[in-house]
């Protein structure tokens, strides 16, 4: 197929190009680069052995995307082009709406326009709020969101239901998140914060490279075995492959679908810097800190309706996600600036 990957240039999206073209897909990218390095690309244009079209393209700027639909005519996008900093978000609202929102309803209306009525869309477990069972399945209520940046998945997932309720020819996938962590493992491609990691594994590869003393725990009298955060870590190259996967319900004119993206196991926090030292030989010094306003002790998959239906499920196990982490961090202790 011939695919529109909007975001193509951060972590997900440069991991899931390969994937795509491992699988024969043709992409184009398009990103504003606003929280990417266009090295990303040229990586994985190395990778590939093939160089990956680019345009830099904002999803908001309704000409530039005509102009991107002009020259290219698509069967399906992926959509991972959004702001994604939970904290940020609730400091910078209506930036994170106006982006996030404003950006896709004016990208569904041009494709729109151009007749490519498919749509996968990268949601996120955090729509289940502090989800009603564990593990978590699709049926599963949504719940609140104390963020913005939660807000607008939730939001954009009904925007897209009810858009393609009013016209079935839309085919439209919700893939939700679990925690994605690792890098390709070749060790070219890998997440690349801005600042101070927010999330758990980049900030214990920076502790780990020495870029920071000690990683902070938030929290360690939860409901949990360890008293720590619970989470359904899944491997960034097992996540990218989950959308090859899901253009089969493209494929098939699923209509709307809904799937979980995850491993169906929960690691604790004090699993996960336990796991990195002993697979990867390096201490990851910690303290315990204070809870974390917003989090949750535990969030983990049923990923069974995706093997079920798309015939995915994911490979990787804790130990690569580990490996692979810090592969990529110890050979790029500065991201793609050197
Ligand atoms: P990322 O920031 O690395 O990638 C997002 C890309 O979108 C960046 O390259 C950025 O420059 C681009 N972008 C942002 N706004 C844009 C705009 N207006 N126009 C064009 N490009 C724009 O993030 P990621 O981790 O690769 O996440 C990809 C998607 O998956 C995001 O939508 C994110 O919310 C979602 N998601 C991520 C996680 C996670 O843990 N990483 C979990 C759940 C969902
Ligand atoms: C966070 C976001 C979620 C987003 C997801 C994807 C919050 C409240 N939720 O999920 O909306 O979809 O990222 O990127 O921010 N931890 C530490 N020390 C740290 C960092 C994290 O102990 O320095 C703990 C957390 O308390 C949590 C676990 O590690 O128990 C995972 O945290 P994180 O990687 O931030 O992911 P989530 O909170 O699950």
């Amino acid at each position: 197929m011939k695919i529109l990957v909007t975001g193509g240039a951060g972590f997900i999206g440069s991991h899931t190009l390969i994937e795509l073209h491992n699988a024969g897909h043709e992409v184009v990218v398009i990103d504003n680069l606003c929280n990417s390095n266009p090295k990303s690309l040229e990586r994985v244009s190395a990778i590939c052995g093939a160089v990956i079209p680019f345009m830099q393209v904002d999803i908001r700027d309704r000409k530039g995307l005509e102009e991107v639909f002009s020259q290219f005519t698509f069967d399906a996008c992926i959509h991972f082009a959004g702001l994604k900093a939970v904290g940020e978000s609730v400091a910078k609202p209506l930036e994170y709406y106006e982006n996030n929102i404003s950006g896709t309803l004016v990208l569904l209306d041009v494709m729109r326009e151009h007749g490519c009525k498919n749509i996968i869309f990268s949601s996120s477990a955090t729509v289940y709020g502090n989800p009603a069972q564990i593990p978590i399945t699709e049926e599963c209520p949504k719940g609140h969101c104390t963020n913005p940046y939660g807000q607008t998945k939730s939001m954009l997932e009904q925007i897209m239901m009810d858009m393609q309720a009013a016209d079935p020819e839309w085919n439209v996938v919700l893939l939700r998140y679990f925690n994605p962590i690792g890098a390709h493992p070749s060790g070219r491609i890998g997440e690349n914060p801005n600042g101070i990691p927010n999330n758990l594994m980049p900030y214990i590869t920076q502790v780990a490279v020495g870029k920071r003393p000690e990683l902070g725990v938030f929290g360690n009298d939860y409901d949990t075995p360890d008293g720590t955060g619970v989470r359904d870590y899944i491997h960034v190259v097992d996540l990218a492959r989950g959308h090859v996967s899901a253009l089969k319900a493209i494929e098939r004119k699923c209509g709307l679908a809904i799937y979980n993206l995850g491993t169906g196991h929960g690691y604790s926090v004090l699993d996960i810097v336990h796991a990195f030292e002993r697979v990867n030989g390096v201490p990851v010094p910690y303290a315990i800190k204070p809870r974390r306003p917003g989090d949750i002790a535990t969030c983990y998959s049923d990923p069974a309706k995706a093997e079920r239906e798309l015939g995915w499920k994911a490979e990787y196990g804790i130990d690569e996600m580990c490996r692979d982490s810090w592969n990529w961090q110890k050979n790029n202790p500065n991201g793609y600036e050197g």
